[in-house]
């Protein structure tokens, strides 16, 4: 029997405006003071290969997404299958993009599965270890810029094409080190480098912006401005139109994460699916891929028991101060102020 089908707008908006993020594990071999990782109250573990295999089938394979991100609440290397992940998700069709913190070493042996990946990005905060060691803590960052090296040699020996990209959180403290580790980068080779800033990119107290004309002193395309994590519009502000255009605040029958604009359906370490990367203790379980197909739990019945889930009790819960994760997500505050808005009639 042919799977269910995901209702095209539901596939449209969960995997067309970002590729889903697989947290391959939540372990980590960096505590950084401004990621919730080392305070995490889930489980920590390492998802299995098989059971990669079972939920990129119950994912509907290639059918919904061209891609799939490794990126979840802790480091994708800290996983040793991944070279045999990236092998089984090239395989079937998907190309497969990884966030890490290069902090783990070359293997020459599985350099081909590494460059099987579209495109690797590094998260460095700093240019010097001094300065880099404020957000990363005992973490070599020579090696790491080493390592990247030794990979864009390797690469270009191979004639592989993966994108070899570098992030930098750039906060009050590390800001003068922009343009010393964008030339850094520019001196191993480095394909691009964003810039995450702004709103979403750590706590508020250490938060800060970019000038844009910063990319001008570059060569075109080289250097980019990225999203926080965390990004979401600012308080009160209409949250973002969904890119696909067909969900919106008028359109009953769209999911809140629809009408919210909630960002990127992350599938958890153990199966457990939530629709978005923020939700890293999984308050919002939408069902599990190890044994559920994507067309069920993103069906538009199971999205709207989530949504009444969210919404019922919220200012109750405010009130009593028993707040869940979206209970203080901006996402929710904005979609609350776009139900206040008045509605359009039609005919106009
Ligand atoms: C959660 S990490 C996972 C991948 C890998 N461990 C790494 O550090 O790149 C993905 C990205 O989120 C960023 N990040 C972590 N905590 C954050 C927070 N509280 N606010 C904004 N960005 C955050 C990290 O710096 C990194 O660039
Ligand atoms: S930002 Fe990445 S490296 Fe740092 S603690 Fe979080 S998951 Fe680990
Ligand atoms: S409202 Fe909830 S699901 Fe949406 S972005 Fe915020 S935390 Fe995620």
């Amino acid at each position: 029997m042919l799977p269910a089908e995901l209702e095209p707008e539901i596939a449209q908006f969960f995997f067309r405006r970002n590729p889903p993020h697989i947290e391959i594990t939540n372990l980590c071999n960096i505590a950084c003071p401004y990621c919730g990782n080392p305070e995490l109250v889930s489980r920590k573990g390492r998802m299995q290969l098989a059971d990669l295999r079972t939920v990129i089938t119950n994912l509907g394979s290639s059918r919904y997404t061209p891609k799939v991100t490794l990126c979840g609440h802790g480091e994708p290397f800290c996983n040793p299958a991944i070279y045999d992940m990236i092998d089984l998700i090239t395989d079937a069709k998907l190309e497969v993009d990884i966030q890490t913190n290069g902090k783990w070493p070359m293997v020459p042996s599985r350099l081909d599965s590494l460059f099987s990946a579209a495109w690797i990005q590094f998260t460095i905060d700093g240019a010097s270890n001094a300065v880099s060691q404020l957000s990363r803590p005992d973490t070599d960052v020579d090696r790491i810029y080493q390592l990247i090296a030794d990979l864009v040699r390797q690469r270009d020996r191979r004639g592989a094409d993966t994108v070899l990209s570098v992030r930098m959180n750039v906060f009050t403290f590390n800001k003068h080190e922009i343009h010393p580790l964008i030339r850094r980068c520019v001196e191993i080779g480095v394909d691009h480098v964003g810039l995450a800033h702004g709103h979403g990119t750590g706590p508020p107290p250490v938060m800060t912006t970019v000038s844009p004309r910063i990319i001008d002193d570059y060569p075109e395309g080289y250097v980019s401005m990225q999203q926080g994590l965390m990004d979401s519009p600012p308080q009160g502000a209409p949250a973002a139109a969904p890119e696909n255009g067909v969900a919106s605040a008028d359109d009953p029958a769209s999911s809140f994460f629809q009408r919210a604009g909630c960002p990127t359906l992350t599938i958890r370490w153990d199966g457990q699916v939530t629709p978005c990367c923020h939700d890293n203790n999984v308050s919002v379980p939408l069902g599990c891929l190890l044994e559920t197909p994507i067309s069920e739990i993103l069906s538009r019945e199971n999205l709207a028991r989530a949504t009444a889930r969210i919404l019922e009790g919220h200012e109750a819960r405010i009130e009593s101060g028993e707040v869940v994760l979206c209970d203080s997500c901006t996402y929710l505050a904005d979609y609350l102020e776009l139900e206040k808005a008045p509605k359009m009639q039609w005919p106009i």
